[in-house]
């Protein structure tokens, strides 16, 4: 089969032959329809610290995909050959304490598909059965291949009570309009998303019904009072990875304000802790999707009117890697989808 691999510890990503992967008694083999793109793609293409402490090499690449099942496990019960599905990345242990109380996405020895294992970048990928989503009629393959990240801004979008609260999202990625998408759709006041990037805020207001705000050039506090917002946001998503939009948010919270943090700084940095502890502002932490809560209620919204799709701004065929690969690299202002 084709695949996309990091075959060398170098920059770069490369279309190989190679064996159909073997599947185990509770594993499923995936033919894969449509993969996206994602930053953590982008680090492991530039080889960055990051990907070169986590990736081994050689190892196929990808982690957002639908496809179609094309064979089963012996032991795998209620999935069959012909299903179209996504599934979730993260592939889970069952002995930590977290697996048993099944709380699978707070499990310590989670290992990630095309970053600690075989990945979907592939004419076939192979899965644990347990991490398999089934696609309803309505999803199609394009939007099945941005479920992953979209879960993320699920995650991150409902880690708090947003109903009816003024809502702060830093950064205009794929995942920030998503998260704002998500606010918004939910029932949020006010959606504000920053950014410095004028074509991912202009997407960001075609995605969703929000406020734009390009922090190069406008002030937040003005912003705020031509929404006729007095004390601050309710609460913050942050999903840039930057220290400034941090600094930015816990600046512009209410007192008892509630930030989720999505977004991964590329190294530690200082921030002032005296104000989250004079404001009482809750920190939280999120990583990856909850299984399966988040998948859950993403394929429940997106049946009842959330819309994403504008989130993709590209696609293309897999054979086409190199250059697609150049654009996400080079800041392509939505989400790339790959055709194999
Ligand atoms: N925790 C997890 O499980 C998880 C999963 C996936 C991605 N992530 C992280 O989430 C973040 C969002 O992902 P993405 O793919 O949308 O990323 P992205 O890099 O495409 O988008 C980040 C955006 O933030 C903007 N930005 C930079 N500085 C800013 C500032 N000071 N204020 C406002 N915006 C600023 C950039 O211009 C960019 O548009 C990334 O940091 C990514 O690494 C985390
Ligand atoms: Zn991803």
């Amino acid at each position: 089969m084709r695949a996309l691999v990091k075959a060398k510890p170098e920059p770069g990503i490369w279309m190989e032959e190679r064996p159909i992967p073997e599947i185990g008694p509770e594993d499923v083999l995936v033919k894969v329809h449509k993969t996206g793109i994602c930053g953590t793609d982008i680090h492991i293409y530039k080889w960055d610290d990051w990907a070169q402490k986590t990736v081994p090499v050689p190892l196929v690449t990808g982690h957002e995909y639908s496809g179609e099942i094309v064979a089963v496990g012996e032991d795998v019960k209620n999935l069959s050959i012909g299903q179209r599905v996504s599934g979730e990345g993260h592939v889970v242990g069952m002995t930590s304490r977290a697996s048993r109380a099944g709380k699978f996405h707070l499990d310590p020895e989670t290992r990630g598909i095309g970053v600690n294992l075989p990945g979907a970048f592939a004419e076939f990928v192979r899965i644990p059965a347990f991490n398999i989503i089934r696609l309803p009629d309505t999803i199609d393959d394009e939007l099945g291949a941005i479920l992953d990240p979209l879960g993320n801004a699920v995650h991150t979008a409902l880690a708090f009570d947003i109903v009816g609260e003024d809502v702060l999202v830093t950064g205009a990625g794929p995942i920030g309009l998503m998260g704002a998408a998500v606010a918004r759709h939910v029932g949020a006041r006010h959606v504000v998303i920053t950014d410095m990037n004028p074509d991912r805020l202009q997407l960001a207001a075609e995605v969703a019904d929000v406020v734009p705000v390009n922090i190069a050039k406008e002030n937040l506090r003005e912003v705020m009072d031509r929404l006729g917002m007095k004390e601050g946001f309710d609460v913050g998503l942050e999903m840039s990875g930057a220290p400034a939009a941090l600094d930015q948010m816990i600046d512009h919270m209410v007192m008892g304000g509630r930030i989720a943090l999505l977004g991964v700084p590329a190294r530690p940095f200082i921030f002032d802790l005296g104000k989250i502890v004079f404001r009482m502002i809750t920190l939280r932490g999120i990583y990856g999707r909850e299984m399966f809560e988040t998948w859950h209620k993403m394929l429940a919204m997106l049946e009842s009117g959330l819309d994403v799709r504008k989130v993709i701004t590209r696609r293309m065929s897999a054979d086409n890697y190199a250059e697609a690969f150049r654009l996400a690299a080079a800041g392509e202002k939505g989400k790339i989808v790959l055709e194999w």
